[in-house]
């Protein structure tokens, strides 16, 4: 079943990208977000599932599209659905790094309900998993992935989101001796990066959104890295409705098994604009190409999946890369 479903999934972050990517550079977050969204939303109406949002674009009352609770596809299978349509709304806008339309699925009932609050996150790839902790300090995690990637801690890269919340986190990686990847937003991308070769990301430590946190460790569970979060709420109403929503101790470690817990799930990002992970969407005439990373934790497979659509009635070559 999965490996069809992926597909399916695959082709709805596609859908995402390709609008979403017509707004690189436009200034317009909003319309580049909408774009994404419709998209979505209209690929997954067409599947056979019966879907349900559990990750999304906001809460019902709120009246968007994909709102958490929805109901998507035209019947079938029931499953979970985390949506971030697209992920880095101001990437996107202004034609900056790794921006991505991403999807996660589970069996029903296994991924955290997370509402939209902050989340205390801390990610590294496979090699270091077993040696970090979201209660360590900054220096004791930075100087753990050193000691198991077997290098200097000035050598690792610590990926951070570039907020005043962030200066003393920041001020401490420096004294410790890493060196820092500060991204403006994004940090779905700066979490998986530490699980894939290539990107030059050795660690994640941060605050972000919940959401975005729920997402990033589905990818991690199926790669095999770690990922634990911590929930920030910033007032009692987030807080009731974790209390409402969530299956876990919302003032403790969020782990892995309790962010996602099964290993039926499976991770879609598709890049919006080009990063270290992932190419952009391309546009040519005719045509246009998308470049996306598949997780399958089930099966254990990672596919990095390049499509080229063709849009327009002119014939041409699909080129191999
Ligand atoms: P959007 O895609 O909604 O613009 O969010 C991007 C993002 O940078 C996330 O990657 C991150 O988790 C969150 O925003 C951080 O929130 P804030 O901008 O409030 O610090």
């Amino acid at each position: 079943m999965q490996n069809a479903r992926i597909v399916d999934m695959i082709e709805v972050t596609e859908a995402a990208a390709l609008a979403a990517g017509r707004w690189m550079g436009k200034g317009k977050k909003d319309e580049a977000d909408r774009a994404a969204v419709e998209a979505m939303r209209a690929s997954l109406a067409t599947l056979d599932i019966s879907g349900t949002i559990v990750i999304g674009e906001g809460e019902r009352d709120e009246a968007p599209m994909l709102y958490i609770g929805e109901k998507v596809g035209d019947g079938g299978e029931e499953i979970d659905i985390a949506v971030d349509p697209l992920e880095g709304t101001n990437l996107t806008a202004y034609g900056q790094p790794n921006s991505l339309a991403v999807l996660a699925f589970a069996p029903k009932g296994s991924l955290l309900h997370a509402p939209d609050t902050y989340m205390w996150k801390i990610a590294t790839g496979p090699e270091a998993a077993d040696s970090v902790h979201i209660d360590a300090t900054p220096t004791e995690n930075v100087r753990s992935v050193a000691k198991a990637l077997k290098r200097s801690v000035e050598d690792i890269v610590v990926c951070i989101l570039e907020r005043d919340r962030h200066i003393d986190l920041i001020a401490e990686v420096r004294e410790a001796g890493a060196r820092i990847r500060l991204i403006s937003d994004g940090d779905v991308f700066g979490a998986v990066a530490t699980a894939i070769e290539g990107t030059g990301i050795h660690l994640y430590m941060g605050a972000g959104g919940a959401p975005e946190g729920v997402l990033a460790a589905t990818a991690m569970r199926c790669i095999g890295g770690c990922f634990m979060g911590r929930f920030m709420f910033r007032n009692d109403d987030e807080r009731r409705r974790a209390e409402e929503m969530s299956r876990c101790d919302i003032d403790g470690v969020l782990t892995m098994d309790c962010l996602v817990n099964t290993d039926e799930s499976a991770f879609i990002a598709t890049g919006v604009t080009d990063g270290e992970m992932l190419r952009g969407v391309k546009y040519f005439g005719s045509g246009a190409r998308t470049h996306t990373v598949a997780m399958d934790c089930r099966t254990g497979t990672v596919r990095f999946v390049e499509t080229v659509h063709r849009t327009g009635p002119e014939k041409f070559w699909v080129r191999m890369d």
